[in-house]
């Protein structure tokens, strides 16, 4: 794994690239992300390039042995061009049009605005594609950042037509499909559909899907009208874009299929700060972040370019951009960057290498401070770069276990959640984490994925279970685990004729008759367990596998599958992972609280992200090969694989 960083030469005096350079690869970095934001700086005015300083920032970089890493500016259109197109901007769900002066205003479906990134790219690539020193390209930043993968522009309004069209051929099929007959819904051509937004209730269900499906298309296309224009001019060059963490807004895995290397944003302390998790976990893992939330990302974004990937962007300090930003435990981020190692990342680049003194980010920081002095960061890395280079290359195995990851299950459960804590990635998440607490390695897999070299599988949930997805699950012999909501929706968003589990019933014989949300702070007891949030009601002849203690049937087990029918607390998913674990035959380790293990081929990497000393001599692992086998908290060992 290579060590870098994201610089903006264009920030700073030209007269300190040379030794910014310098101080990089004595660091330890070989790898350099620039250009992102740049567009103003590379064509100032219409059709008027400055290249020379770039030209200049790449020769320097590549002159201390440094690769690059250039990206597309399309994430910051400059002044100039939204004022040249003022309808280029995208327009939020209240109708509002997005203002110029941060990033990300443009709207992904404005056709003049896709002319311009187009044109935009293949200037670049046309001017660096056959450069020596660059080794991949970055497509724009962060799509969908600061919620901009929805627009509910006229150029959407327009673009989302053509797209049912082509979707339902005929208007009857879409007014059908919908259950336009509710409500008096129903249109008389394509002409006549909106977007959702602005609706006096909520829209239709099947309305708002489509409009996701749809979203997610737009992005998927602008990034590849991208991808072929860098491919065509810079050939040989890695596609990549750097994904972001606890964001399902548009398909990652159809993003994922036109990339080379996908890649993602890790910022663990500004992630547990504005997710879901409790209070208590935000003070426990204050300065750490939960232990899996890095691991999650990087098992999931291995999942969506045929196993290559990386982290864009590394948090090396507090981040300015959660509710609260503490700063990381000593050693934290040095742990974050071999955790990546350990999965198999190809390279870690921390964000940013100077902190900017200036405008949004100035509170960010960097592994430098804004005085070019060494912030905390600058050491970690050096120990990651000293670590790394001791222990050599990793090559990652699959996993004994997968999770089936569905970004159209997400929207599905977002979109109609029925009750408001049934968040599809925290249930997702859950099952993440109980795997690895009990020592095991998780892949994380798109629907499409082949699963039969799998151990186990767990399906968290699939509310839209198409006929592919029931025969390759029907044909696991491994134990499988379906979750709630399973089957409880058709393709068009309404339940299926024969109620849920629809068409998962001929591997589940069970009909979920009534379903319950229930508000945070109340559950229903089982023995040992409880649930909470969801419950349904089963009918079967089956004998539940757990039940309730007034006796309702929880979990279902039919041959090698299982259903469970409610939203289960750690302790069930806890018992649900040992029992399928001893079925499958694999060796579980359940492991002390905030440790986590992972294995490549040749390795077995402990991190301790819990601020008490752990000590590892029970794992039976033998002599370190790196750091201590009692772990500080922060810490880090590896040992050899026997
Ligand atoms: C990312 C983004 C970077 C920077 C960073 C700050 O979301 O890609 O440009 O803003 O966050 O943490």
């Amino acid at each position: 794994m290579k060590l870098g960083c994201c610089y903006f030469p264009e920030h700073w005096p030209e007269t300190v690239w040379a030794d910014d350079a310098r101080r990089m690869a004595d660091m330890g970095l070989s790898l350099v992300r620039i250009g992102e934001f740049a567009w103003s700086r590379i064509e100032p005015e219409p059709g008027v390039f400055d290249w020379g300083w770039l030209d200049r920032a790449i020769d320097v970089l590549e002159g201390a042995g440094l690769e690059v890493v250039l990206c597309t500016p399309t994430a910051t259109p400059p002044k100039w061009l939204v004022d040249r197109m003022p309808d280029m901007v995208a327009v939020d769900e209240k109708g509002r049009p997005r203002g110029f002066g941060s990033r990300r205003h443009y709207c992904f479906s404005h056709e003049g605005y896709r002319a311009e990134a187009a044109r935009i790219t293949t200037q670049i690539a046309e001017r660096y594609g056959a450069h020596p020193a660059i080794t991949a390209w970055q497509t724009d930043n962060e799509y969908g950042c600061h919620d901009t993968v929805l627009s509910f522009s006229e150029s959407a309004a327009d673009r989302f037509r053509q797209w049912l069209r082509a979707r339902y051929a005929d208007i009857d099929t879409l007014n059908r499909a919908w259950g336009n007959v509710f409500w008096s819904m129903g249109y008389r051509d394509f002409a006549e559909v909106d977007p959702p937004n602005l609706t006096v209730t909520e829209a239709n269900p099947a309305h708002w899907l489509d409009y996701r499906r749809f979203a997610s298309d737009e992005v998927t296309s602008f990034n590849r009208a991208q991808v072929d224009i860098l491919r065509q001019l810079s050939p040989g060059r890695d596609m990549t874009h750097n994904f972001m963490g606890f964001f399902t807004e548009f398909d990652h895995h159809d993003v994922g299929r036109d990339l080379d290397v996908a890649t993602w944003d890790s910022y663990p302390l500004g992630f547990l700060e504005q997710f879901w998790f409790s209070t208590d976990e935000k003070r426990e893992y204050l300065r750490q972040g939960h232990p899996d939330i890095a691991a999650f990302h990087h098992d999931l974004y291995r999942g969506c370019a045929n196993g290559r990937w990386g982290v864009m962007e590394q948090q090396p300090g507090p981040v300015n951009w959660a509710r609260y930003n503490p700063a990381p435990l000593s050693g934290m981020v040095a742990l974050w960057t071999m955790e990546a190692y350990a999965h198999g990342a190809e390279f870690t680049a921390y964000f940013r290498w100077r902190q900017a003194p200036f405008a949004q980010e100035q509170m960010h920081a960097g592994l430098l401070r804004p005085d070019n002095s060494d912030a905390e960061a600058a050491d970690e890395a050096r120990i990651a770069a000293a670590a790394i280079g001791k222990l050599g290359t990793q090559s990652i195995a699959k996993a004994p276990v997968a999770i089936v990851f569905s970004y159209e299950a997400a929207w599905v459960c977002g979109i109609q959640p029925q009750g408001q804590s049934f968040r599809y990635l925290e249930l997702t998440y859950e099952w993440y984490s109980a795997l690895r607490r009990h020592g095991l390695d998780v892949d994380i897999v798109s629907p499409d994925a082949d699963l039969t070299a799998y151990s186990a599988v767990f399906v968290p949930t699939m509310p839209i279970a198409g006929d592919s997805f029931v025969e390759k699950i029907a044909a696991l012999e491994c134990p499988v685990l379906i979750g709630p909501r399973s089957g409880s929706k058709t393709e068009s968003f309404c339940i299926p004729d024969d109620l849920p589990p629809g068409a998962l019933d001929r591997i589940m014989p069970i009909k979920i008759t009534r379903v319950e949300s229930l508000r945070d702070g109340v559950s229903e007891i089982g023995v040992g367990w409880t649930v909470s949030r969801w419950r349904e009601d089963v009918v079967s002849n089956l004998e539940p596998e757990f039940a309730l203690s007034g006796g309702r049937g929880i979990v279902y087990v039919h041959g090698n599958h299982r259903y469970i029918a409610a939203w289960p607390d750690r302790s069930l998913i806890d018992l649900l992972v040992e029992r399928m674990g001893k079925e499958a035959g694999l060796e579980l380790t359940p492991l002390p609280h905030g440790l986590r293990v992972r294995r490549s081929a040749t390795h077995v990497f402990a991190f301790n992200y819990s601020t008490r000393v752990i000590d590892t001599a029970g794992l039976g692992l033998g002599t370190p090969v790196w750091g201590e086998s009692s772990l500080s908290p922060a810490g880090v060992t590896v040992w050899e694989r026997t």
